[in-house]
């Protein structure tokens, strides 16, 4: 492996960049500009990787991703849309990047990820660790990928930042959500639901028993899958933290090494 020095990964949750209830799907530009701006805080090379948001889960669910009974041929029919729909999204933030100043290439998980069973078999690194030691800030994306026994399948944002962490030995994992981090309950249906300041090895299990799935047409299950996705780095020293993207400046206060309000993990 390519020595990375210092590399922290940010998720922009698809909820926050895109108007997750708007169809045809639409980028929400404001945000997205707010988040370029944000995101040049960083002293460390960086992945950010995004959500599918409206782009990615609606047309996912519209060729039956998520649903056990539908078949790999009707599943292979639904790349071309997903694919385009999350090709426009990366280029909207790779144009918001550098129109802010920085020097972002997209690299679509579609030409290096292969899955089994919705599990990643291979991911083919080296061109993110060349474009990192080339000074670029990598852009990549939750995709569909082809899959070797379901014919194709949805890999998200959260799985591949977690992969890329531990392949990649990343510093600082920041997962970009709509709510302020993880709560006993859904925030959005209780809005006395109690926040979670920091998750460990003595609650991680507790948590898990109350997080519930998000609601919203999402087809890669919500804050739960999250945290079972970053239990996987135990032992890694990874900076994890899980806040809300839709709130100016936690981006950026993550970024220069402070805590704003967020759930901080630590495995
Ligand atoms: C989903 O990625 C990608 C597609 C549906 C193509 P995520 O699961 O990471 O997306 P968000 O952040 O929940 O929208």
């Amino acid at each position: 492996m390519l020595d990375l020095n210092e590399l922290t990964i940010v998720k922009l949750g698809g909820s926050v960049i895109t108007h997750k209830g708007s169809s045809p799907p639409a980028i929400n530009q404001e945000n997205l500009l707010r988040i370029a701006e944000e995101l040049k805080a960083s002293k460390e090379s960086l992945i950010v990787i995004l959500g599918g948001g409206a782009h990615g889960h609606q047309a996912a669910h519209a060729h039956g991703f998520g649903e056990l009974s539908t078949p790999p041929e009707q599943l292979i029919r639904g790349i071309p849309s997903i694919r385009h729909n999350m090709s426009v999204l990366s280029l909207a933030v790779e144009e918001a990047l550098n129109d802010a100043g920085g020097h972002g290439v997209v690299l679509p998980p579609f030409l290096m990820a292969a899955l089994n069973n919705k599990k990643i078999t291979s991911f083919q690194t080296s061109f993110i660790q060349e474009a990192i030691q080339s000074g670029f800030t990598v852009i990549t994306h939750g995709d569909v990928c082809f899959d070797e026994s379901l014919g194709a399948s949805i890999l998200s944002g959260d799985t591949i930042a977690v992969y890329l962490a531990k392949e990649l030995r990343a510093t600082s994992l920041y997962i970009g959500t709509d709510v302020d981090g993880v709560f006993e309950e859904d925030p959005k249906t209780n809005p006395e639901a109690v926040h979670i300041d920091i998750i460990d090895n003595t609650n991680i299990t507790n948590v898990l028993s109350k997080a519930g799935p998000s609601n919203a047409t999402d087809v890669t299950g919500g804050m739960k899958k999250k945290l079972e996705d970053l239990f996987t780095l135990t032992g890694l020293n990874v900076n994890i933290a899980i806040f809300n993207l839709g709130v100016s400046d936690r981006l950026s206060t993550l970024l220069s090494g402070k805590t704003p309000p967020c759930t901080t993990i630590r495995f």
